[in-house]
């Protein structure tokens, strides 16, 4: 995780970003601080990489690399004005005695790259590209199965759907691929079949679960950290025997992120 010591909205790359709304650079330390509390509360470890001033949207981790069984595949970003945050990740992630694949196409990390089991869901559409998808695959050779984002709202696959572990919650597993959460909406037609064959069993969110970033949620399995505001969301996950652990991170939505955004997973 990265420190929004210099977060802000200095440029728009999103429909989200609005330059003339000014950030609460107090909340957003408050925000983020809680929600590194919350980890650790819940047994989990938290490594941090240092701020840069000029990188105002460096706070949000999980774009800067996919991190599968040890390795490190780096991003290339979309936008100019956040390229230079890649070799702040990647000296980072080299000092921790990684070595690290810089991707040749534009990919965005885990805001667009989501393991689940044995796969990897790979969004596209809005900013990591198709070529990155083949990539990921022969650097990692697990298969990548590629959807494709449709609404703007909706930019990064992290946006609308997560992975909500290998098991099914209360259910027990139904196709053996673990489940997710996500809004259908988001996605083209095509996608949205590969993801109801994919899972049964989905757990299914509406408009505002995903306009208030309830997607944008990080599961252990069964602690799943989300957005409060998802009110919806919140009751279908327990209704499935997780966890809800709600933490509000509603200054960053200002920049169009949440609660995964700020997290990179290392994943041994
Ligand atoms: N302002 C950032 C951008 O547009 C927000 C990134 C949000 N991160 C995410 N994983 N969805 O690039």
């Amino acid at each position: 995780m990265c420190e929004p010591r210099y977060f802000d909205v200095r440029y728009a790359i999103n429909a989200w970003m609005d330059v003339h709304t000014p950030v609460d650079a107090h909340l957003a330390g408050e925000q983020w601080r809680a929600l590194v509390e919350a980890y650790r509360a819940h047994g989990h470890t938290v490594e941090t990489v240092a701020p840069v001033e000029g990188l105002p949207d460096m706070v949000f981790a999980a774009n800067a690399a996919l991190v599968s069984g040890g390795r490190v595949f780096g991003s290339s970003f979309h936008a100019a004005e956040r390229r230079p945050e890649s070799a702040e990740y990647e000296a980072w992630f080299k000092a921790a005695g990684y070595e690290v694949h810089r991707s040749a196409a534009v990919c965005e990390g885990e805001g667009d790259l989501v393991p689940a089991g044995r796969f990897v869901l790979a969004g596209t559409g809005f900013r990591t590209q198709r070529a990155a998808h083949r990539e990921v695959q022969e650097f990692l050779g697990r298969p990548v199965i590629g959807l494709e984002l449709v609404d703007p709202r909706f930019y990064h696959l992290d946006t609308a759907l997560f992975f909500l572990g290998e098991e099914e919650g209360a259910g027990g597993a139904a196709s053996g691929e673990g489940n997710v959460a996500y809004y259908p909406a988001a996605f083209s037609p095509g996608s949205r079949e590969v993801l109801r064959w994919l899972y049964p069993r989905a757990v299914i969110a509406t408009e505002e679960d995903a306009l208030a970033f309830g997607l944008n949620s990080v599961s252990d399995g069964r602690n799943v950290f989300v957005a409060p505001q998802a009110r919806g969301l919140v009751d279908r996950l327990a209704d499935r025997g997780y966890v809800p652990v709600p933490v509000d991170l509603s200054e960053f939505r200002k920049a169009g992120g949440g609660i995964k955004c700020c997290t990179l997973e290392i994943r041994s």
